[in-house]
């Protein structure tokens, strides 16, 4: 594969913060995902993306007598890991080239790989490189066709700020079907489980909404805005998802967020 180009580093920066904001909706899908992972006893287990350790923490509850390694790209990320669980080796790097060692049983991603140039590629790479009764668990947001995220690309490309946006690197990957993972990683697997969970997320108000994608998704389209621009956008995006989102009785609203979960056993 030829190297995707990316998002320079200052640009679009995860903010461990941020991200945390939701910290208890954003680790939920993990302790789900982790579930269904069928090892008693892994040897090391890694933690694809493990941003700032909430996802690792889980890791190293469930299987106490395990190397339990965390990967990012991110260097404010991996502080924040490091700071949160300081017996864990972190390490930085690409998930798009990096491998794992050999005797690493699970490889755990948590809502990194529709971030990843490739991603179906990479993942059967890393599925090639896992030991027999080894587990590739995955878990990506399927909610691109939810309101936050039609109304986030309409937003993106009818505004003053849509020539700077339409290029800005490191946006958001297209999921496969659900059946087309499945072809891809049942010749390598001996087992594949994948299914969806819909949650619906309570959140205070639309400006809630907004912090919760300024987290995640909006990342790469604010990035390359001034700040002028940047708050342009965020007043007119706010606007909109108002109008996606109709309160609830107790004034609270409630964001749909799908997310696809796969399971595989190499
Ligand atoms: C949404 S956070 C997930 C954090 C955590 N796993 C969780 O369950 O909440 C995504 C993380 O993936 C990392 N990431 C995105 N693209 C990456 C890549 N190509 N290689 C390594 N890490 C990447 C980001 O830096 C970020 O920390």
């Amino acid at each position: 594969m030829a190297e995707p180009s990316r998002a320079p580093r200052s640009a679009a920066a995860w903010s461990p913060e941020q991200y945390l904001k939701f910290e208890d909706e954003r680790t939920r899908p993990s302790l789900d995902l982790l579930a269904q992972v069928p090892l008693a006893s892994p040897r090391r287990v890694v933690d694809l993306g493990c941003g700032p350790g909430n996802s690792t923490e889980l890791l190293t509850a469930r299987f106490p007598g395990a190397e339990v390694i965390g990967v990012d790209s991110s260097p404010d990320m991996l502080r924040q890991a490091h700071e949160r669980l300081p017996h864990c080796t972190f390490i930085e790097a690409d998930l798009w080239s990096w491998m794992p060692e050999p005797g690493t049983d699970l490889l755990f991603a948590n809502a990194v790989f529709h971030w990843v140039p490739e991603h179906p590629e990479v993942l059967a790479r890393l599925l090639h490189a896992l030991p027999a009764g080894g587990v590739l668990a995955v878990q990506m947001p399927d909610n691109g066709s939810e309101p936050a995220f039609t109304v986030m690309r309409a937003v993106a490309s009818s505004g003053p700020w849509a020539a700077a946006i339409t290029h800005a690197p490191g946006k958001r990957k297209e999921l496969l079907r659900p059946e087309e993972y499945y072809d891809l990683f049942r010749p390598l697997c001996s087992h594949v489980d994948i299914w969806h969970t819909h949650y619906n997320h309570l959140i205070d108000d639309h400006a809630g909404v907004v912090e919760w994608f300024k987290g995640s998704g909006l990342r790469p389209l604010l990035a390359p805005l001034d700040a002028a621009m940047r708050e342009a956008f965020l007043a007119k995006y706010t606007e909109e998802i108002s109008r996606a989102y109709p309160v609830r009785s107790d004034g609270k609203v409630m964001l749909k967020f799908p997310r696809l979960f796969i399971v595989a056993v190499r």
